[in-house]
């Protein structure tokens, strides 16, 4: 799998910033051929993990690249944080888990929206997740 163009790279801080995040991933999920409801499923999956990076990490970013693999296309998003990490991803990936206030379906998810999920995440180091989906 090889990634194209450049990536768009979202800085994430605040609420304002996931709007951002997600405006440009559905643009992007447009341009590379997405139509239907795909763009906002996208659009859905980008938003549950910057908000995690604004709920659990504080700040971090996300990144956007167009991904191809033998002749699909794609889009691959990466969400990335110098937080706490995860002590436990099975249980944060648990449909309704939440160490805080939220709902707990953000990463199971983000997960189902898309055709690939992988998490990784270090305590005290941060934690990312790489997603990718398929134009059908
Ligand atoms: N970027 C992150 N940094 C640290 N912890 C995270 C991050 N993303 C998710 N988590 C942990 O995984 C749990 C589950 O995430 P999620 O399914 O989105 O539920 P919610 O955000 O509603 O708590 C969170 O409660 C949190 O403990
Ligand atoms: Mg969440």
């Amino acid at each position: 799998m090889s990634t194209f163009n450049e990536e768009i790279c979202v800085p994430i801080r605040s609420d304002a910033d996931i709007v951002v995040a997600r405006q440009k991933g559905r643009a992007l999920a447009v341009q590379l051929g997405f139509s239907g409801s795909d763009p906002t499923v996208i659009a859905a999956a980008i938003s549950e993990v910057a908000r995690n990076i604004v709920n659990h990490a504080k700040q971090g970013e996300i990144v956007l690249t167009g991904v191809h693999e033998s002749s699909r296309l794609g889009i691959q998003v990466v969400a990335r944080d110098e937080g706490p990490g995860i002590a436990n991803i099975e249980q944060a990936m648990q449909y309704g888990y939440s160490s805080g206030k939220g709902m707990g379906v953000g990463l199971p998810g983000a997960k189902w929206l898309m055709d690939a999920f992988d998490i990784k995440s270090q305590i005290g180091k941060g934690t990312r997740v790489t997603m990718q989906k398929w134009v059908r």
